[in-house]
This record gives C-alpha cells, sequence and structure tokens, in this order.
C-alpha cells in the first residue's frame, strides 16, 4: 500500500486562542479520521509546521484547503513524496506546542522537542523515506 506525505510550514496570521486551537484541533482531527489522513502538526510561537499523510487524492486536497486558510500565511511545501508505510499511523493530528504554562513546561518540552526531532528528522535529505 503505498501513501503520499506532504510537510509545509506557515506563519500563524495571529497567536490563536487555546479555544480556537481546541476548535480547529478537533474539526482536523474529525475531518482526518474520516479520510484516514494521519499527521502530526508543531506549533511554534511564529511558525507552524505540520506533516500530513495518507490517500494522495486526500492529502492534494486538504493541501489546497490548507493554502487557503486565513490563519496562516505564507504557506510552502518542505518536503513531499510517496510512503509505503506511515510515519504517524496513530495520529489524526498529534500536536504539540511549545507555549505551555511554566509548571509544564519542563515536560511538556521534552515532549515537544521529542516529537519535533522525529519530525524534523524526516526532512532530513539524507533520511530517505520507506
Ligand atoms: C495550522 C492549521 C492546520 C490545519 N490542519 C488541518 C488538518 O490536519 N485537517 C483538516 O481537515 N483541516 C486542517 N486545517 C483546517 C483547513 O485549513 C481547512 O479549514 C479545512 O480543511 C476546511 O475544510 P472544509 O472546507 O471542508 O470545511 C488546519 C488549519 C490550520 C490553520
Amino acid at each position: 500500500m503505498s501513501f503520499y506525505y506532504l510537510i509545509y510550514s506557515s506563519i500563524p496570521t495571529r497567536a490563536l486562542a487555546d479555544q480556537e486551537l481546541d476548535e480547529l484541533l478537533h474539526v482536523a482531527r474529525t475531518a482526518n479520521s474520516e479520510h484516514g489522513t494521519t499527521g502530526m502538526l508543531l506549533c511554534f510561537n511564529e511558525l507552524y509546521i505540520q506533516l500530513i499523510e495518507g490517500d494522495e487524492s486526500k492529502i492534494r486536497q486538504l493541501y489546497n484547503n490548507l493554502r487557503v486558510d486565513g490563519r496562516h500565511y505564507q504557506v510552502e511545501i518542505l518536503r513531499e513524496g510517496k510512503i509505503n508505510q506511515r510515519f504517524f499511523p496513530d495520529w489524526s493530528m498529534a500536536f504539540e506546542r511549545k507555549d505551555e504554562p511554566p509548571a509544564m513546561k519542563e515536560a511538556s518540552f521534552d515532549l515537544f522537542t521529542e516529537k519535533s526531532i522525529s519530525l524534523l528528522s524526516i526532512l532530513d535529505p539524507t533520511n530517505k523515506p520507506t
């Protein structure tokens, strides 16, 4: 079975409030589950990096929606291609955000770092997808 993956970066138009972010994730996860799409969204203060993967036509369709979404701009593809295995098979949209409350900071930063590294390592041009 072959899948398609796409990683893009973009700049948030403005910082989303927690409730807006929850809503975005809820809608994204529901739609992704319906379409068999999985992936990961990293949310830095001024940068989104998202990997989406699944059926090629679904991924292209989602990317077309994403490109015109007013919540971010300068949407640019970093890497895309065919893969035999998903990178994040268990996640309708894994999410990590760096600006957690101070009490959460250490633990969440570790998780953030771990997930960032796993996503960013996919971007390493010497790291060929399988
Ligand atoms: C940073 C960011 C990430 C998003 N991720 C997803 C996603 O994984 N899946 C999804 O369906 N929509 C996602 N969206 C929303 C889409 O841009 C778009 O609103 C949605 O696909 C519209 O679907 P509709 O036209 O069917 O209502 C995301 C939006 C933003 C700003």
